[in-house]
Parts: C-alpha cells; structure tokens; sequence
C-alpha cells in the first residue's frame, strides 16, 4: 500500500449544455481540493486526464486547472491521454510521482466535453483508438470495432443477446439509483433485447442499449502517500494498481479473450494478496454490454465462453455476490472519455467510504475492484481499493 485517494469530486454525467472542459475542470478541481480539506497551495502537482481528439477546439488542457484558484499558478501540470483509459492514466502518473517522492498532494482531474460533436461526428473521434491503418474504416465508429468483437465472440461461443440485454437492464437499474449518472431511468428487458426504431441496431450485433452514450463529465481526485493520509478526513487506500498494454492491432490478438485485461486483473490481485471473491464489489470498463460480458472471463469469474453465466445467475447484479457496475457503469452513468476512470475510482471511494448517495451505498462495501480499459482491450488498468482506516 503506498498511495490513498483522501478527497474527490464527481459532477453530474450527461449532455451539459452551457458546460466547456474548462467549467467541468474547475469545479471537478475546486470540489475535491475542498473534500480533502486542504488549501490549493498546498498541490504540488496536477495531471488533467482528457484524451479530446477532437471533441472540442481547445486541445491543450494541461493549465486549465490552474483557473481554480491563483496558488495553484506556476505549480508543474501535464495533461494525459490513454484513449478510454486517460482517467486511470491520469491516476497513475499521481501515483508514479507519489512513489518518486516528488510530491505530497497530487490534483488529478478527468474531463471530457463529447457532446459539442453529434454521434456519428464522435465515433470519427472515437475511432482514433483503434488501430488506424487496418481497423479505422469499419463503419459506425469504435461501436463498429466492439460490433466485430461481439460477432466473433457470438460466432464461437453462440448468440449472447439475452445475456448483453440482461447487462444493459442491469446497468439502468443501478444507473437509476445514482445522482451522477447520465441516464437515471430503467430500461425494460423487452426494450433492450428487442430492435426497435428506439432501440436499432448500431453495429454488428449491438444495438443502441449495448452502447455507452456521448457524454460530457469530469471527476477528480487528491492523491497523497498513507503518511500523509493517516491525518486526513477520509482516506481510501490503493492495495494494487497495476497497469497492462498490449499491441494495438486486432489483427495480432485473439481479440475475444481479452488477454490485457486477463493480466492486468491477475497481477493486481497477486499484488493485493487476494482473491476476486474478497472484492465486495466492481466497477467494470462497460463501454459496450458485450466488453462487461468478455471482462467477467478476463476477472476469472467465469471460464471463457461462460461469462452469461454470470448475469443470468444474478452473481453480478447488486444483491448478487459479486455486484459488478452498482454505478450504472458507462452504459447508464456516462462514459465522458477522460473522466471515466477517475469517475471509477471516486464511484468506488464513495462506496468504500459509506458516502455513496442515498440508494446507491452497498451495505458492505470492504474492498472495491476497477478495471478501466483504453481502446479494444490494449490499454488496461485494475486498481484494488480499500479503506486506509
Ligand atoms: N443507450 C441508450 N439510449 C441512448 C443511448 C445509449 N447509448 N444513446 C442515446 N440514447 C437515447 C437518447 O437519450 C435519445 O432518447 P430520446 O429519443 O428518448 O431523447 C435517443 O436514444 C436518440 O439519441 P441520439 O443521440 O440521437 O442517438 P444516436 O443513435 O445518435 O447515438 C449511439 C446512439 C449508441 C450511436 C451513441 O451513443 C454512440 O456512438 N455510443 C458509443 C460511444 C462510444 O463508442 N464510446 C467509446 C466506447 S470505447
């Protein structure tokens, strides 16, 4: 244990009319200066999670935070990128400076602004992380390379749709329950399993209830070493973090075992001397119902080809024994690209802290696991967290 998250920030997910990467950043960044109980002057260190592409004009994002508040000029700020992963990107760097001794309170704020683009303006985006040169002209944006995952994945292991409905209902239902997200109603399981003018189909075998939607958002955390943390307010500890990238092309992969995240999950439980079942519970990179079906195979919680099994025997719902996604996910809370991850870890934290809002609180929450992944299972980050105290 080396690190802790002792404040955060989480702002509401959605289309933010009014809102530009610079208003997410400041509050997200003056919300969780003031949750850890210290004063702007004392960051030493910023890192912005933001991957952009395009989204909005302004690219450079690294000073924004500094429009918080006038300590925080002249205090060294990068802007990170990791495709759907920059928020836990973001994350790392704070936590590779703690490690170097080079900071004693790191600022990390993820921010996206998706919204000022339509759909199909965001998948030409979005598809910047895929591996250009052979996978950029499928058609329907990144939903097009998870349509071709799915299709394979159906294609060994039989149709899958009653499972990716059943996932879509689940992550509405929970989503329904939380403030932050971007959708908060429930979606029937007729709705989702069935393609309709409101529920078409996007790609391959993926309707539009299998896509996260364009979202805009930020969330932020404070970082400091367990020292430091052992004297603040609240402080939720890192027991693993591990990091995982593998080669970008599809084309050299077996792209429906997930193999990154395989790894990511298997060194970072090692790590915290754990077993998945001690987790209380996890938030998962469910960009697509499909991703959240292939990631319950790479966390080991089912063999491979048997991730249905999972939903349709309840283990990942809420009251389930490993609940997966409480917080709606990507697919009902948002998935605003360089916010996610950071939004992981705070969803997680409030959780672990018994400061999750209203409905949305587990009652035991002990130990939360997070798996954020960039691209189609090429940049993977599991952390494993858990009350310092
Ligand atoms: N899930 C459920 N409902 C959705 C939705 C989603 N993902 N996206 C939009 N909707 C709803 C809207 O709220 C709207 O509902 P209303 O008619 O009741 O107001 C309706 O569908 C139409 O919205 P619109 O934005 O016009 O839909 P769209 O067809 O243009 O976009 C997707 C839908 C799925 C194509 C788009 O959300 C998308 O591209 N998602 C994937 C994003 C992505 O690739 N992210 C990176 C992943 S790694």
């Amino acid at each position: 244990m080396t690190a802790c998250i002792v404040g955060w920030s989480h702002g509401k997910f959605g289309k933010l009319d009014g809102e530009t990467s610079e208003s997410l950043i400041v509050k997200a960044a003056s919300e969780a200066i003031a949750h850890a109980g210290i004063e702007p002057k004392d960051v030493d260190v910023i890192y912005v999670g933001n991957m952009n592409g395009g989204f909005v004009r302004q690219e450079f994002h690294s000073s924004l935070p500094l429009q918080t508040h006038p300590d925080l000029r002249f205090k060294p700020s990068t802007r990170v990128e990791n495709a759907c992963a920059t928020g836990s990107a973001a994350i790392h760097m704070g936590l590779n400076t703690l490690a170097a001794g080079k900071a004693r309170f790191v600022l990390v704020v993820g921010v996206e602004k998706m919204t000022e683009l339509n759909s199909a303006q965001a998948g030409e985006v979005l598809i910047k992380a895929s591996y250009v040169a052979e996978e950029a002209d499928i058609e329907a944006g990144f939903a097009g390379i998870f349509g071709k995952i799915t299709s394979a994945y159906f294609q060994r292991y039989g149709d899958k749709s009653d499972a990716l409905a059943k996932i879509a209902v689940k992550a509405h239902r929970n989503g329904a329950k939380n403030p932050f997200a971007h959708f908060q109603k429930e979606f029937a399981y007729e709705f989702c399993r069935t393609p309709s003018d409101k529920n078409p189909f996007v790609a391959g075998p993926l309707k539009r209830t299998d896509c996260s939607p364009v979202t805009d958002g930020a969330a932020a955390v404070i970082l400091t070493d367990v020292g430091t943390a052992l004297g603040m307010k609240q402080a939720i500890a890192f027991r693993a973090a591990e990091h995982v990238n593998d080669f970008l092309p599809m084309s050299r992969r077996d792209i429906i075992k997930f193999e990154g995240p395989q790894l990511a999950w298997k060194r970072a439980l090692a790590a915290a001397h754990l077993d998945l079942h001690d987790l209380s519970f996890v938030e998962s990179h469910d960009c697509f119902t499909s991703a959240e079906l292939i990631e319950y195979e790479a966390m080991g919680l089912t063999a491979p080809g048997e991730g249905e099994r999972a939903i349709h025997e309840g283990w990942v719902e809420r009251d389930g024994k490993l609940p997966v996604n409480v917080s709606g996910g990507l697919k009902a809370k948002g998935h605003p690209v360089g916010a996610t991850g950071v939004s992981m870890h705070v969803m997680t934290a409030m959780q672990l802290s018994g400061t999750a809002p209203g409905a949305l609180q587990l009652p035991k929450a002990r130990l939360g696991g997070v798996f954020n992944m960039g691209g189609a299972a090429v940049a993977n980050y599991v952390s494993i967290l858990e009350p310092l105290r």
